[in-house]
């Protein structure tokens, strides 16, 4: 699983250089496609559900699952870049936000705050520790500062599939996987999805694309991460 991250790592590092002024979202996907497939690996999201393409590419008020498009990046927009790949059957699944030329404060501040509780998340992931302690330590991270946490979408066990059990809310939960607890060997992807404004969101027509309902900015981080006896080892870092 190491090896299919740091696929997913070294795709998302040059994907966040070429994120400049003028590229297509959609050649950024071809990039991405050319490059997975030249180490031997194949697109995880590609055909998943039919979803189309090989990366997802979220812009502002897009939250996730954003189709890749002729769409040119603007300076002053932020953009997720979402990569999820299959090396000999096993995945690999990160994310990073990241501004396109001069931004907004407010757009810094809030791609700051989401990277930060991302890594207050990883640290979270300690044997013995239970799946909420993760949830808690994003959410209040993201409110403290004022702003939400989305609901709708979550984080996931990841291994063999794409997504496997237990669900990794980004928010406090009493049912569901909140009281498992974190056993040496687990492999999580964290992935908070963080909104300025509301954390209501809509699925447009694409049948894909979220956005923020009252179309505030949105950020996403992902990493995929091993538990050990040793604490937490970031697979896709
Ligand atoms: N990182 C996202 C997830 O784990 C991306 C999935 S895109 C999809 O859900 F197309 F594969 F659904
Ligand atoms: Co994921």
């Amino acid at each position: 699983m190491r090896e299919s991250n740091q696929i997913v790592k070294e795709v998302l590092n040059e994907l966040s250089l070429r994120a400049e002024e003028g590229i297509t979202t959609l050649e950024l996907n071809r990039l991405a496609e050319k490059k997975i497939r030249k180490q031997g690996a194949t697109p995880a999201f590609l055909g998943y559900r039919d979803y189309p393409f090989t990366i997802c590419a979220s812009i502002n008020e897009e939250v996730v699952h954003g189709f890749p498009s002729k769409r040119r990046l603007q300076d002053g927009d932020i953009i997720s870049i979402d990569v999820g790949v299959c090396f000999q059957g096993y995945y690999g699944d990160a994310a990073v936000t990241v501004p396109v030329g001069e931004v907004s404060e407010q757009a810094l501040r809030l791609i700051a705050v989401t990277r930060e509780s991302l890594d207050l998340a990883i640290e979270k992931v300690q044997v013995g520790n239970r799946i909420f302690d993760i949830s808690a330590v994003i959410q209040d991270r993201v409110e403290s500062e004022g702003f939400s946490v989305v609901r709708d979408f979550v984080g996931h066990g990841i291994g063999q599939k794409l997504h496997e059990e237990p669900q990794i809310p980004n928010f406090r939960m009493d049912e569901g996987s909140s009281q498992i607890k974190i056993k040496p060997g687990m492999v999580i992807a964290i992935e908070p999805m963080v909104n300025i404004g509301s954390y209501e969101v809509d699925t447009l027509p694409d049948g894909w694309t979220v956005v923020t309902r009252d179309r505030s900015l949105s950020a996403h981080f992902e990493h995929t991460v091993a538990a050990t006896a040793n604490g937490p080892m970031v697979l896709s870092a």
